[in-house]
């Protein structure tokens, strides 16, 4: 099981955003929209050892499980239906619910704190992926890892101290898009699974 999570901290806490105007009204929704398209998408089929956690303005949590996920297209708009009926579905969750919302995508109140202990729980070891970390191809992963990225800002320090102690990998010498990085952590798994690696 590959996990993603992605701290978003502007996407909306409500739904009732346009579809029509995703990086403006939407709160930079469509970079989620893009992390779900590389985190899932194959050329023809959809990748089911995979999970995706969004934490959202450490509020909100939406979780989409790759065995379980339906209606994930390649276009964003219709993405951003999904992201958005699992943001309606999650108001005024208490503490410890868990909503389903559409097959594969769950909502539950909760910060990144939650989903990094939770990552604890299971065993499962969170790597912070940013520039100037060990470089991906060189590194000794644990199984089960779990990839941390930030959306189009920079993590805060309440959120910097909490990943204080995750190993730090980079995908490359330059700044790229969230999405960006995750292709590149599959291309680079999907490589080692297949034995495709020098040495
Ligand atoms: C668009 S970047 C964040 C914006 C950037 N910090 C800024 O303000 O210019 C999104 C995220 O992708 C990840 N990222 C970007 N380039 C990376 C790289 N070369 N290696 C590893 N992670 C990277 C980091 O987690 C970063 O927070």
């Amino acid at each position: 099981m590959r996990t993603f999570v992605v701290v978003s901290h502007t996407a909306p806490l409500e739904g009732d955003f346009s579809l029509s105007d995703l990086p403006g009204g939407a709160g930079r929704i469509d970079i989620l929209c893009r992390c779900a398209t590389e985190a899932f998408l194959l050329s023809h089929g959809i990748r089911k050892d995979v999970r995706l956690i969004f934490a959202i303005r450490d509020q909100l949590i939406i979780t989409l499980e790759g065995a379980w996920l339906r209606h994930l297209n390649p276009d964003e708009r219709s993405t951003a239906a999904l992201l958005r009926k699992a943001i309606s579905r999650g108001a005024g969750l208490g503490p410890g619910e868990v909503a389903r919302s559409t097959s594969g995508i769950t909502v539950r109140a909760g910060g990144l704190n939650d989903v990094i202990a939770e990552l604890g729980e299971a065993g499962r070891q969170p790597y912070l992926l940013e520039e100037e970390g060990l470089l991906l191809r060189r590194a000794e992963l644990t199984p089960g890892a779990a990839f941390v990225l930030s959306d189009h800002r920079d993590f805060e320090p309440e959120e910097r101290a909490l990943l204080d102690t995750c190993p730090r990998l980079s995908v490359g010498p330059r700044s790229l898009h969230g999405h960006q990085c995750i292709t590149l952590v599959h291309s680079e798994l999907d490589l080692r699974e297949a034995g495709w690696t020098d040495g």
